[in-house]
Formats: C-alpha cells, sequence, structure tokens
C-alpha cells in the first residue's frame, strides 16, 4: 500500500468554497474508474469520507463475471443473470452490461491488475492474452467465468486504480470528507428545471462544511448493507447517496431486495470476514453442526444456488436446530490447493486459530449488497440533470431482485464508464446549464442556527437501535406484522435524528445516521409494496410469487 495512502495530503479544499468540472463522490470501482475515463481537460474532485482504501471495493474476493472462455457466452451470462434477478431484471441492461464484461476486463488487465492466470504445462509458456485468465466459478452462474486475482480481487483492483489516478493532474483525491448533501438550483434565471450544482461537504479535519461547485456531480458512494447489525461492508456503507439523492428528489427502487450473503464468518474475534462464495465454487460443503450436507434439501445446484437461496437455507437450519452458526467444509480439497486459491481468507482465519485445511469453518449470513438504490438509466443519469448515480448506489435493473454473484463489480465499472462518456459529450455539446452560467453562487452553508451537541450518546444509542431493529424485524425472512412493527420504530427514530439534526452542528456519526435511518425508511416502504415472495424479498405472509413482475419504486413527491 506504500505511496497510495499519501494522497490524504493532497488537499486544496481548504477554503469554504470550491469549484471543480466533475465532483465524484467515492473513491470505490465506480468511482475510480469514472474518473480515469473523463477527458484529461475536466478538472476532477473524488471525495472519500473515511481513508480511501476504505470502500467494499477494497474488500471484494470472488472476482468479476465476464464471458472470456470460448465454450461461454454473452447469452449464457445474460440468461443466468435474468434467471437469479426473479423475472425484475431489465433485459436490455442486462445485455448492454454482460456485453460490456470482455471490454472492462481487457483494459483493466492492460492497467496492469494481477489476475490470476492458468499455470503453464510443464514445457509451455502462459500467454498474456486474455484466454489464459484463470476463471473461477460462483453461485448461479452455469459456466466458470469469474475473473479474479487469488481471492483478494479486490485490493489488487483498487490498488492498481488508485495509483493511476495518482498520475493524472486533473484528478484530485480527498479523503475525510463527507458529503452531506447535494445541492439543486437553476444556475440561469428563468430556467425551467432544477440542476444539480454541487455539494456540501464536511471536512472532517477541519470541522466545517464547504461548498463544492460542479457542472456535473456523480454519486458513486457504495451500498447500505452497515443499515444492519451484521454485514459483510466497511464502516463506510451507510447508504449516503442514496438518502442524499432521496432528499434532492430522485426516485429510489427495489430497496427491499438487500442481499445477504450466506457465508461470513462467526467468531467473535472477527465478525464481518467474508468467506467468499468461491470457497463453495471450488467444491466447499455446506454442513449442519453433526457434519450432514443439507442444500439437497433446497436446490438442485445445492451449494451453488442462487444467493437468496442459500441464505434462506442456513436461516432456516440455523432457526430448525437453535444453533448460531452452521459450517462450511473445504478440508477434502487439501492443504496445496486451499493456500494457492484461498491464500487470504487461510491466513485471516489462521489469526483466530482456525485452520481452514484442517477444520470446516463457522458461517452466518450477513447483509452484504443493496440490489436497490437510485434509479438511472445505462448512462447512470438520475431524476436530476447533472446528477449522476453509479456502482452499487444505484438500480439500473441489472440485479432484478437478486444479484448474481460478481455481477457487482460488473456494473460499477460499465456504469463508470458509461457515465464518463455521457459527461464528455455533454461537455463537448455544452448541454450542462451550469457549464453557461459561470457567475452562478451557490448558497453558502449556514451553521448559525446550531450549537455543538452536547449529548453524542442521542448518536449510538439511536445508531444501535436502528441497526439491530432491521436485522430483527426486515432480515432474510419478513412479515408484515415485523415490518410494521420496524415502520413505528423507524418513525420516531427519524423524527428524533431529524430533531437532532436542526439544533446542532454535523458530524461524520451524525450524518451517517441520518443517511441510515432515511434508507433503513427506504427499504420498509419497498417491502410493504411488495405483497408477494420474489428474489431476496421473502415474506411468509405472502410466500408466492406473483405472475407480473414490478419494480417497487419510490416518488419523492409522495410522503411517505
Ligand atoms: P464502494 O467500493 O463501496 O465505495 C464507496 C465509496 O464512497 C467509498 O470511498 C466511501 O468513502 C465513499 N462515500 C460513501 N459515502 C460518502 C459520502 N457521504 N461522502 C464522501 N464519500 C462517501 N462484488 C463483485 O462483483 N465481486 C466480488 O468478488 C465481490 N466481493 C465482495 C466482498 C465483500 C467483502 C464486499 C463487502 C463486497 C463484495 N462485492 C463483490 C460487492 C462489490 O465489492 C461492491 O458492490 C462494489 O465494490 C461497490 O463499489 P462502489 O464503487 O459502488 O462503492
Ligand atoms: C464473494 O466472493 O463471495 C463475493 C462475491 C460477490 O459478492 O459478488
Amino acid at each position: 500500500m506504500t505511496g497510495i495512502t499519501q494522497l490524504n495530503t493532497n488537499s486544496n479544499l481548504d477554503q469554504s468554497s470550491h469549484q471543480c468540472d466533475v465532483l465524484i463522490i467515492g473513491s470505490g470501482a465506480a468511482g475510480l474508474s469514472c474518473a480515469l475515463k473523463l477527458p484529461e481537460h475536466l478538472s476532477v474532485v473524488i471525495l472519500s469520507k473515511a481513508d480511501i482504501t476504505e470502500a467494499s471495493t477494497f474488500y471484494a474476493q470472488g472476482g468479476i463475471a465476464a464471458v472470456i472462455d470460448d465454450t461461454d457466452s454473452l447469452d449464457a451470462h445474460v440468461q443466468d443473470t435474468l434467471i437469479c434477478g426473479g423475472g425484475l431484471c431489465k433485459e436490455d441492461v442486462v445485455q448492454a452490461i454482460v456485453e460490456s464484461g470482455p471490454g472492462i476486463i481487457q483494459w483493466l488487465d492492460e492497467l496492469g491488475v494481477p489476475f490470476t492466470r492458468n499455470t503453464a504445462t510443464p514445457g509451455t509458456s502462459v500467454s498474456n492474452d486474455l484466454s489464459s485468465l484463470h476463471l473461477t466459478q460462483e453461485g448461479g452462474h452455469s459456466h466458470r467465468r469469474i475473473i479474479h486475482a487469488a481471492d483478494a480481487t479486490g485490493v489488487a483492483i483498487w490498488q492498481v486504480l488508485a495509483k493511476t489516478v495518482q498520475t493524472r493532474k486533473n484528478i484530485k483525491l480527498l479523503s475525510h470528507r463527507t458529503a452531506v448533501d447535494l445541492i439543486r438550483a437553476k444556475p440561469i434565471t428563468g430556467q425551467k428545471d432544477d440542476h444539480c450544482c454541487g455539494a456540501y461537504v464536511y471536512n472532517q479535519a477541519e470541522n466545517h462544511v464547504e461548498t463544492v461547485k460542479a457542472n456535473a456531480v456523480v454519486l458513486a458512494t457504495g451500498g447500505a448493507s452497515k443499515t444492519y447489525l451484521y454485514t459483510s461492508n466497511p464502516e463506510v456503507a451507510t447508504g449516503d447517496g442514496i438518502a442524499m439523492a432521496w432528499r434532492a428528489k430522485c426516485r429510489v427502487a427495489n430497496m427491499e431486495f438487500m442481499q445477504f450473503h450466506p457465508t461470513s464468518l462467526f467468531h467473535p474475534k472477527m465478525r464481518s470476514f467474508l468467506i467468499s462464495e468461491a470457497v463453495r465454487g471450488e467444491g466447499g460443503h455446506l454442513l449442519l453442526p453433526n457434519g450432514e450436507r443439507f442444500m439437497h434439501r433446497f436446490h438442485p445446484q445445492l451449494e451453488l444456488a442462487p444467493r437468496d437461496v442459500v441464505a434462506r437455507a442456513i436461516d432456516h437450519e440455523m432457526k430448525r436446530l437453535g444453533v448460531d452458526c452452521l459450517y462450511l467444509d473445504i478440508t477434502h480439497r487439501g492443504e496445496d490447493f486451499i493456500k494457492s486459491h484461498f491464500p487470504m481468507i487461510y491466513k485471516k482465519c489462521l489469526e483466530v486459530d482456525l485452520d481452514i485445511t484442517k477444520e470446516p469453518i463457522p458461517v452466518v449470513p450477513a447483509a452484504h449488497y443493496t440490489c436497490g438504490g437510485v434509479v438511472t438509466d445505462l448512462a447512470g443519469s438520475t431524476d436530476l440533470p447533472g446528477l449522476y448515480a453509479i456502482g452499487e448506489t444505484a438500480s439500473t435493473g441489472l440485479h432484478g431482485a437478486n444479484r448474481m454473484a460478481s455481477n457487482s463489480l460488473l456494473e460499477c465499472f460499465a456504469l463508470a464508464f458509461s457515465a464518463a462518456k455521457d459527461i464528455a459529450s455533454q461537455y463537448e455539446a455544452e448541454t450542462l446549464p451550469a457549464l453557461k452560467a459561470k457567475n452562478f453562487k451557490l448558497p453558502a452553508w449556514d451553521e448559525s442556527q446550531v450549537d455543538d451537541s452536547d449529548e453524542n450518546v442521542v448518536i449510538t444509542h439511536n445508531w444501535h437501535e436502528l441497526r439491530r431493529l432491521m436485522w430483527d424485524y426486515v432480515g432474510i425472512v419478513r412479515t408484515d406484522k415485523r415490518l410494521a412493527r420496524a415502520a413505528r420504530r423507524i418513525q420516531l427514530l427519524q423524527q428524533e435524528i431529524q430533531e437532532y439534526y436542526s439544533h446542532y452542528k454535523v458530524s461524520n456519526d451524525l450524518l451517517e445516521l441520518r443517511n441510515l435511518v432515511t434508507v433503513a425508511q427506504l427499504i420498509v416502504e419497498c417491502a410493504k409494496l411488495r405483497k408477494e415472495s420474489r428474489g431476496l424479498h421473502f415474506t411468509t405472509d405472502y410466500p408466492q410469487e406473483l405472475e407480473e413482475a414490478f419494480d417497487s419504486i419510490l416518488i419523492p413527491t409522495e410522503k411517505l
């Protein structure tokens, strides 16, 4: 990691206002690759609200799904995605994103991402073209099509992207800056529609809010799995982009489809560590505490059934037996195989005295991925002109009711590329209204009416209460009664947090809590709209799937 964290010091947002062509909020795969694809004559600022490495991207394990192998086909990848998505994927979107896969892998390979390649047979050498990439297998995929860098694909990709960003003079990457809210305005007098003209940004080191003016803003803030008590995600996954877009009056859709990864490590000293689906892809067996396999009772694809099925099966068996965890066993693949395919997981587990070459891994499901999000088209455009949403923040229609493994990084790149292309062409055509309003001044952040907080316990208490209630009432299995209970409590929390926010100066924790409670409300409202079980949304009150599939779209003008 040497060199990369030095970017933290690269700051010139030390005044209370700043200006750039494109403001990208988020330093994960989506944000960094969008910046790299923008023309170099545009000034770009990328924000991250923690250390720049803190992004789900950095922790990605399994890899990226793309059709590379001759025996595979784009059509098969499309069909697998549609089946996983439970009838809710947009077929044209799936087609376009799947088609972009091989080009994305080529781009990453050329940038220097150290993807795992097949080992050469004695006397031959391995070629450098894409055909030599090693492909692994994950749930829902009918072929081996996951391109990976051992079991730490995210770090490998992120480091190369961040290093490349460092070489671009037009890009500034700033850490510990939390975007608070987007700025909607009419930069041209008499203009009919509002435009996104920038954002208010909380500078954590200097403890004040800055105004950043931009002609285009890209939300690349990742997902919202921190809404739940147990999650595989890093601290930053608090749904900020979704909440900000909602407050800026953009539609949000399909938030009930929160994906629970079936196999997160169950260990008191290492709570949110993921055990990659590739472990099951390479033959890992799920076991009950008595050592019996059980997936044959739930799906013909056994351990490689779609994620929603596996997570529900584990949840069901844990509740039936009254146990705290089940087990994932890969010991039969042998020490050499395990150490070479899963070196990072092997080492991490050893840190808590668990030798995965010798004993089964205790696992539980954990909140992992936000399938819904800000409604966008294939260019990442939202309802607000000048505002884009890409990566896990967006709801493009790729994932439908359940994301297939390793389709997320694919979507991050596909949307980052198309958003960058759209922004570039709007610059070319001078169609971004803020471009024509050079003297337009944004309203400054006003904190004349607020004080320093006197009771931070309100934040910590509400943070825990919210995440606990989401886990208990809006988890893997739902009922109308549980959703109603959750909705009542969220409304109270919402009022209390809003009141606190309007009286006290902002802090990172307060901003995150404000976003978490909004996202929790959006999840519950979407779940209440769905009177059926589909994909990741399972309710015992409506166990069947309706004949016609519909998106649950929340429109901000409607009062929740
Ligand atoms: P992220 O990578 O999460 O980045 C979000 C960024 O936004 C961060 O920089 C954060 O600081 C910043 N941010 C958030 N809010 C604010 C704010 N208010 N102000 C400023 N900055 C903000 N997917 C796959 O396809 N394959 C895999 O193998 C895979 N493995 C995974 C393993 C784990 C453990 C996890 C957690 C996820 C995995 N996923 C995988 C999912 C995938 O990694 C993510 O969906 C994807 O990386 C999201 O990328 P992103 O750029 O949208 O957001
Ligand atoms: C994993 O490695 O299991 C995560 C893959 C994903 O979330 O796509």
